[in-house]
């Protein structure tokens, strides 16, 4: 069977946010301590503590943000207990991830190297649900003010004399549930108190982040809409916060049997795949409403967590959410993407969840040897990152796309999207057909594409994983299977891959 589309080469879309390809990094299981962070002491070769395999890993990806301390930590996070000098830190219980106890020896200070290490802006999620209105002010002033004042004094007596650049403030997480069962309308007057107190200091803008809505809960989103502006849907008028999250995570089952990260079905897959497709829906409908109170696009909607979220490894710790990553996950990431670019006049930023050893993560790390492995979906980022700052472009259907029927729904099973920045053009295609394959014929028009190099991301079945002993049994390889001939763009896609195709871009 053969797909046709065109892309209109000389009709621009809306730019691509980089920020649509962000991190997360709570302290949940493995994700700080062992995965970003082993300690001074360790074997592995550290900066201050934080692993430099992981960082190298992770600048091949770009990585424009990172969220930090949580998801549902974030709301017991107190920041002063993460500061000065470690052996006098005070230790918590992590109540939600395990009970285990936290030393807090990865605090404000590692989180800001890290970020620095990385390349990647500073995403904080500060505590509305058990912290204060001070507390979180004192932090905005800690981090970014300048001069003399008493976090910056306190700041300076920890060793960093100037302020850092933060711009992405996260006020709470999950309010309607671990961050508070508060309902939205409690919410929204929380969330003008603590935005009225986080200050601008200098030449540091906040970009505050209200805690949104879960899944489909279009009623969270609209509620907080009219609190920035007036009765109904009128235009708004103030900004406690810049923009409104939203979470949404793919399951291949009910909450209660999630179902493996390696052992599935087909059926299992295509649900999970007809359920990451749902993002579009999800998206649809928040911008639906934002666009109602704000016709102009001016507050921005920042999906900060997303991804597969599975049942737990076997005989791994049940609350730190530890799962494997197969070429199904890949293919989650690649739709995921596809969707984002697609509404990026309204989705400013994205963030998967989580970077390293939980849930949908780019790096698993093992707790024994310390052996790193990329996963699928760090292929994925990684095959992509030319779309970040790019100017999308759309893919106009000519015949209908192949598509299958999977419970009450029906599931496209080619998945695309397009950009181009600096004179360069990136497709990419995912088949998501778990056994056929396809042929995608692009018209080009509008411009000439010369040069074109092609990626395959695939593997003999959907389960296919990476592991220590075999770390490359998913990884990207160059393709022969995309052409370009008299301005048509022939793909053969075979089953369950995901191919890029990168060309140079002339009038
Ligand atoms: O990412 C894991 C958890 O999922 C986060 O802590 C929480 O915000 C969400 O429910």
């Amino acid at each position: 069977m053969t797909f046709e589309t065109v892309i209109n080469l000389d009709i621009d879309g809306p730019r691509i946010n980089r920020h649509l390809y962000g991190h997360f990094a709570e302290h949940l299981g493995r994700c700080i301590y062992g995965g970003f962070y082993v300690g001074e002491d360790s074997e592995v070769p550290n900066a201050g503590g934080i692993r430099l395999d992981v960082v190298e890993a992770l600048r091949a990806l770009d990585i424009p943000n990172l969220r930090w301390p949580g998801g549902c930590f974030a709301d017991e996070y107190h920041w002063r207990d993460g500061i000065g000098p470690r052996a006098e830190r005070p230790v918590m219980v992590n109540t939600h991830w395990g009970g285990v106890e936290e030393n807090n020896h990865f605090g404000t200070h590692e989180f800001m190297a890290l970020c620095e290490l990385l390349g990647a802006e500073p995403y904080i999620s500060g505590n509305v649900g058990s912290g204060t209105v001070r507390e979180m002010s004192e932090w905005v002033e800690y981090l970014t003010r300048d001069g003399d004042s008493p976090m910056a004094r306190l700041r300076k007596t920890n060793g960093r004399d100037a302020p850092w650049p933060v711009r992405f403030w996260g006020l709470g997480n999950e309010a309607w549930g671990c961050g508070g069962n508060m309902t939205a309308q409690q919410y929204a007057t929380e969330a003008r108190r603590y935005g009225t107190y986080c200050r601008d200091y200098g030449d540091n803008k906040l970009y505050k982040i209200a805690a949104g809505a879960n899944g489909t809960d279009y009623a969270w989103t609209e509620t907080l809409m009219r609190q920035l502006g007036h009765l109904g849907c009128q235009r708004v008028t103030s900004s406690f916060y810049h923009a409104l999250s939203v979470h949404h995570y793919t399951l291949s089952g009910p909450w209660e049997k999630k179902g493996s990260a390696t052992v599935f079905s087909t059926d299992e897959y295509y649900t999970t795949m007809a359920e990451a497709a749902r993002i579009d829906e999800v998206l649809s409908g928040h911008a639906a409403v934002m666009d109602c109170y704000d016709p102009n696009r001016t507050v921005g909607l920042v999906l900060d967590e997303w991804g597969t979220w599975f049942d737990v490894e076997p005989g791994t710790n049940p609350g730190f959410l530890y799962q494997q990553n197969t070429l199904r996950d890949a293919l989650v990431a690649s739709v995921h993407f596809d969707v984002f670019h697609r509404h990026a006049d309204r989705l400013v930023m994205a963030n998967i969840a989580q970077t390293v050893n939980v849930l949908q993560a780019m790096i698993l790390t093992d707790p024994d040897t310390n052996a790193l492995v990329l996963t699928p979906t760090y292929h994925v980022f990684r095959m992509n990152r030319a779309h970040q700052d790019a100017t999308s472009l759309r893919v106009d259907v000519r015949t209908p796309p192949p598509s299958r029927p999977v419970g009450d729904t029906t599931l496209t099973t080619v998945s695309m999207s397009a950009s181009h920045r600096d004179g360069r053009l990136l497709i990419s295609l995912s088949n998501l057909d778990a056994a056929t394959p396809t042929d995608v014929t692009v018209d080009l028009r509008g411009g000439a594409v010369t040069d074109v190099e092609s990626l395959i991301l695939t593997a003999g079945t959907p389960q296919d994983h990476n592991t220590p002993e075999s770390p490359s049994t998913v990884r990207p390889r160059p393709y022969e299977g995309a052409t370009v001939e008299s301005g048509r763009l022939q793909v053969y896609l075979p089953p369950h891959s995901f191919v890029t195709v990168a060309g140079t871009l002339s009038d």
